[in-house]
C-alpha cells in the first residue's frame, strides 16, 4: 500500500486524523519549498547576480557620498570604494591628520572632490550636527554610509561595564547615527526631487553581536540590535521618496575595532568586506528572512542563514556558546594586558 492510498483507508475510519495528516503533510511542504526558494536566493545573491551598478545612486554625476568613522577600517574602505564608483565623498571622524592624508590620497587617485570634517561624536555636542548641517547644504548628497561605532574594549560583564563606556557606545552608535541620519536625510529627498530617476542610499553598520544577544558585549549587542529595528523601519518610511534604506550585517572583519590583523575564510579584510556590501546592495545574502536587511559576504552569510535556519539567533544554545566564546576572549584579553603591564614595569 503506498502512503497515499494509507492515508485514505485512515481517511475512512477517521476523518480527523486524515486532515491532521494532509495539513501537516502540507506545511511541511510549504515549508521545504520556502526553505528551498531561501536557499536559491541565498546563492543567486552571494554568487551569481551581477555587482549592482552605482549610476543610478548618482555616481559619476557629481553627487555626494557621506560617510561617518570614515577615517579608518570598513569607514575608510567605504570612502575609497565609492570615490573609485565616481562618487563625490565627504569623510567625518576625529581624527583631523588622518581625514586628510585620506582625503588626498582619494583625490589624487579617483579625481572626485573630497570634504571633510573632524567631530568627535562621543561628545554630542549640538556644534557637531549644526557644522553636519552648514557644511552639507550646498552638496547634493545621495548616499549615507552610517558606519561609525565603538565596541568594548575587551569583553566585559554588564554590572562590571564602565560608566563612560556604556554611555559612548549608546552615544556614538545610536543618537550619532539618529541625528546625522536626521538631518541628511531631507537633503537627499531634495537632491532627488531636482534629479528624477537618480535613488538615494543609506547603509547603517549592523553585526553579528547584535543578531545574535551577546553575553559580555551586552551593551554594544543592543546598540546593535537597535540599528536592526530603526533602520528597517526607516526602510518603510522612506521607500516612497526612492531612498533604499539597508542595515549591513557582518561578522569579524580584520581592523582596529575588532583588533584582528589576520584575515581567514570567515575573517575578511575591509577591502573584500566592503567589496561585497556594495556589489550587492538591494539583496539580502544571508539575513533571507529579514526586511531591508544584508548579510553580504559570503561566510558571514552562510553562518547568518545556517543558525536562523537551525537553532535561531535567539536560541538559548546560541546563547551558551556566544557566551563561552567571549568570556574565552575576557580571559585572553586580560592575560595580554597582565603581560604588556609587567613588561612595562620591568
Ligand atoms: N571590524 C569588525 O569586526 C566589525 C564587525 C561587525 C560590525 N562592525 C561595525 O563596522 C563599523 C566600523 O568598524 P571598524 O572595525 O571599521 O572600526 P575602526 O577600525 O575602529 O574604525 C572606526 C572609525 O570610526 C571613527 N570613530 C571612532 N570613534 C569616533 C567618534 N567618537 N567620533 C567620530 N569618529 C569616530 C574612527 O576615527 P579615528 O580613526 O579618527 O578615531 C575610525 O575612522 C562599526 O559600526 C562596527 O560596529 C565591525
Amino acid at each position: 500500500m503506498s502512503f497515499f492510498q494509507g492515508l485514505n483507508s485512515i481517511s475512512d475510519d477517521n476523518w480527523i486524523i486524515n486532515g491532521l495528516l494532509y495539513t501537516a503533510l502540507s506545511v511541511g511542504v510549504l515549508k521545504l519549498t520556502s526553505i528551498f526558494l531561501n536557499s536559491a536566493s541565498l546563492l543567486f545573491d552571494l554568487f551569481v547576480l551581477p555587482p549592482v551598478n552605482f549610476s543610478k545612486y548618482g555616481a559619476k554625476s557629481g553627487k555626494w557620498a557621506i560617510i561617518t568613522g570614515a577615517s579608518d577600517g570598513l569607514g575608510k574602505e567605504y570612502a575609497i570604494q565609492l570615490a573609485s564608483k565616481g562618487l563625490n565623498v565627504f569623510l567625518i571622524s576625529r581624527t583631523q591628520s588622518k581625514l586628510e592624508l585620506l582625503a588626498t590620497e582619494i583625490e589624487t587617485k579617483y579625481k572626485v572632490e573630497v570634504k571633510i570634517l573632524a567631530i568627535d561624536f562621543a561628545s554630542d555636542k549640538p556644534s557637531n550636527y549644526e557644522l553636519i548641517t552648514q557644511l552639507i547644504k550646498p552638496l547634493p548628497v545621495t548616499v549615507l554610509i552610517n558606519n561609525v561605532g565603538q565596541s568594548h574594549s575587551i569583553p566585559v560583564p554588564f554590572i562590571e561595564t564602565e560608566e563612560s563606556e556604556l554611555r559612548n557606545i549608546i552615544t556614538i552608535n545610536n543618537t550619532a547615527t539618529l541625528r546625522t541620519t536626521q538631518i541628511i536625510v531631507p537633503f537627499i529627498i531634495n537632491t532627488l526631487k531636482e534629479n528624477r530617476g537618480t535613488r538615494g542610499l543609506i547603509l547603517t553598520m549592523g553585526s553579528f553581536g547584535g543578531l545574535l544577544p551577546t553575553p559580555y558585549l551586552a551593551t554594544y549587542s543592543g546598540s546593535k540590535a537597535f540599528l536592526q529595528s530603526w533602520s528597517s523601519a526607516l526602510a518603510g518610511e522612506l521607500a516612497e521618496y526612492n531612498i533604499d534604506v539597508e542595515l549591513v550585517i557582518s561578522y569579524l572583519v580584520t581592523s582596529a575595532m575588532s583588533k584582528i590583523k589576520r584575515t581567514s575564510l570567515t575573517i575578511p579584510n575591509p577591502k573584500n568586506f566592503v567589496k561585497s556590501v556594495l556589489s550587492t546592495v538591494g539583496r539580502r545574502g544571508g539575513a533571507q528572512e529579514r526586511y531591508a536587511t544584508s548579510t553580504p559576504f559570503w561566510s558571514h552569510a552562510i553562518i547568518h542563514y545556517a543558525i536562523e535556519n537551525t537553532v535561531g539567533v535567539y536560541s538559548k544554545i546560541a546563547n551558551k556558546l556566544n557566551l563561552s566564546f567571549h568570556k574565552d576572549i575576557r580571559k585572553r584579553a586580560l592575560k595580554k594586558a597582565a603581560r604588556l603591564a609587567a613588561e612595562k614595569k620591568e
